[in-house]
């Protein structure tokens, strides 16, 4: 039998914080607290740079852009040619966000931004064209965003969810909000479709990764 026995704090603290944040990051979580967002943590943001550097992806759409914490982690994972097409319902947003790019000393043109709502946007994007599709918009989309992610990717691509265990209320039947039940139903269908390679990371509030076969 494997161990089950919890880590003690300590330990998911070292592990949150194992890839420091930098000023620029600092400066772009701030902005996100200013306009009441929350960023990636540094844990999924690491997580996410490390996926983008390993897949070489130069295709990226990120739906939920923030004020830019997980696109300048993105984009640091990426090639220097890659391109990052982020969307979001709220343009104040993501004028904080190119600021933060901006800051990262990030290209202008490796940045499409496109304000709009998810679900009005995904559709006008080219079918296979992307390597990796991160959500983090509304969480009770994310069976959507599966979806037009699987619509989105070329095989071998991956999707990552954040927020995959939504502040411990997931893995809780009793639970049963909005978010939680579409978030969990989310889960299930990702563990059970046969043609997805799934892992659930359990770095910040969860990070969900599948990769289209
Ligand atoms: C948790 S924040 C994203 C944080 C960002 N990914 C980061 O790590 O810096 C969620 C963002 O999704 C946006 N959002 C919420 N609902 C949306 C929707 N239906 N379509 C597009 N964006 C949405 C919000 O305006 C907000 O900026």
């Amino acid at each position: 039998m494997p161990s089950t026995d919890p880590l003690k704090s300590s330990s998911w603290a070292y592990s949150e914080d194992f890839v420091h944040e930098d000023d620029v990051l600092a400066a772009a979580r701030e902005r996100a607290d200013e306009v009441g967002v929350t960023g990636i943590g540094s844990g999924g943001g690491a997580a996410l740079r490390f996926l983008a550097s390993v897949m070489g992806a130069r295709a990226v759409v990120e739906i939920g852009t923030g004020t830019g914490v997980s696109g300048v982690w993105l984009l640091r994972g990426m090639p220097d040619d890659g391109v990052l097409t982020t969307v979001d319902v709220e343009a104040e947003h993501q004028r904080l966000a190119r600021q933060s790019f901006t800051e990262a000393g990030v290209a202008s043109q490796r940045v499409r931004t496109i304000a709009g709502a998810a679900l009005d946007v995904l559709p006008r994007l080219t079918d296979g064209a992307y390597d990796l599709v991160f959500a983090d918009g509304d969480k009770r989309e994310y069976g959507t965003y599966l979806s037009e992610a699987l619509r989105l990717l070329r095989p071998g691509g991956v999707v990552a969810f954040d927020n995959a265990l939504w502040h411990d209320k997931v893995a809780d039947p009793a639970q049963r909000d909005e978010q939680t039940v579409a978030i969990r139903e989310l889960g299930r269908t990702i563990a059970e479709h046969e043609d997805l390679v799934s892992l659930l990371l359990p770095v910040g509030d969860g990070l969900l990764l599948a990769q289209k076969r």
